[in-house]
């Protein structure tokens, strides 16, 4: 029965990974283009997150410089958990996948190493958000409900950039604890696999035995990570072509330079991308203060 229910797994994964390159990656882009959205951000390097910012740092939550809002510790948390991952996708998909002959004993012996920085990267993140920034992310009152709608309709190109209200949208806030969840799940059923008898005999006994317990692990182990590659490509694409200037200050340490947003007149329906092409004019910064 696990040999049917693996050919199915590669078969509904192959048709979820298409579909989300294909049904969403693909044309979100093109609308992007279409709209004027690519032009707007990554030609004339104007940022609706970064002028709201600017405008109404208080009511929207914001701070300047950026980077108060990001400290180093959970950047360079970001930057382990993402190597960790990259080295646990490749030795795990050979692992499944022998694509070359020969290596099996080395990409285990590196599977096995990283599992264990990702654990203990994961464990650090889990303490961190329950102690200092839980509040970013499970927080939500009343103004979310209006605001997640605007955000679906910025993200389907029938709505205006929607105001940014606090560090991370109604729809992004719940999705980064959601992704530890999944993390976690991925550790739990990778130590099962790793050591079937730390399983209680209670719930072993129930799939007929610890190996049988790690054979249904190893499923679970399986279909997860193509969740979480599906979540992370998404992930990086919306973050790189809407919000590259944080993006940017997460992994680079690069501050943006606000200056060029202070002197507009910043009103929210001036940059709408949402359709046609967008007003330049109204799009342009005014110049700097020289004196
Ligand atoms: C979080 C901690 C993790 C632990 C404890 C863990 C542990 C393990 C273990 C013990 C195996 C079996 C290796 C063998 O057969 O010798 C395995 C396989 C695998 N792991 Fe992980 N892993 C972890 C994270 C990840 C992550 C983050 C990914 C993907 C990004 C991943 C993808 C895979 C894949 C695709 C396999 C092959 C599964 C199969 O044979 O069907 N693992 N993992």
């Amino acid at each position: 029965m696990l040999a049917v229910i693996n050919i199915w797994l590669d078969v509904i994964s192959t048709l979820l990974a298409l579909g989300m390159v294909f049904g969403f990656v693909i044309p979100h882009f093109i609308g992007s283009i279409l709209t004027g959205r690519v032009r707007k951000h990554f030609v004339e390097n104007y940022w609706d997150p970064l002028a709201h910012r600017v405008h109404d740092p208080e009511n929207y939550h914001y701070k300047q410089p950026i980077s108060n809002d990001f400290p180093p510790a959970t950047r360079v948390w970001h930057w382990v958990n993402l190597t960790s991952f990259m080295i646990l996708l490749i030795s795990g998909l050979y692992i499944r996948y022998p694509f070359f002959y020969g290596a099996r004993e080395s990409f285990r012996f590196v599977h096995y190493i990283f599992m264990w920085v990702i654990t203990i990267n994961l464990i650090w993140r889990l303490i961190y958000f329950a102690k200092v920034d839980w509040r970013n992310y499970l927080l939500f009152d009343r103004s979310d409900i209006s605001n997640a709608i605007a955000v679906a309709k910025y993200y389907i190109f029938i709505g205006p950039p929607y105001e940014h209200r606090k560090k991370f949208n109604p729809l992004q806030r719940p999705t980064y604890p959601m992704i530890w969840g999944l993390l976690l799940l991925q550790a739990i059923s990778g130590f099962i696999i790793f050591r079937p008898a730390i399983v209680p005999a209670f719930f072993s006994g129930m799939a007929g035995g610890s190996a049988a317990f790690a054979a249904f692990a190893r499923l679970f182990h399986s279909t997860n990570t193509r969740l979480m590659v599906t979540i992370a490509t998404v992930h990086a694409y919306l973050g790189t072509m809407e919000d590259y200037p944080v993006l940017a200050l997460f992994w680079f340490w690069r501050e943006p330079d606000l200056s060029k947003y202070e002197h507009e007149d910043h009103g929210h329906g001036d940059h709408d991308a949402h359709g046609g092409e967008p007003d330049v004019e109204a799009e342009l910064p005014a110049p700097p203060i020289t004196s």
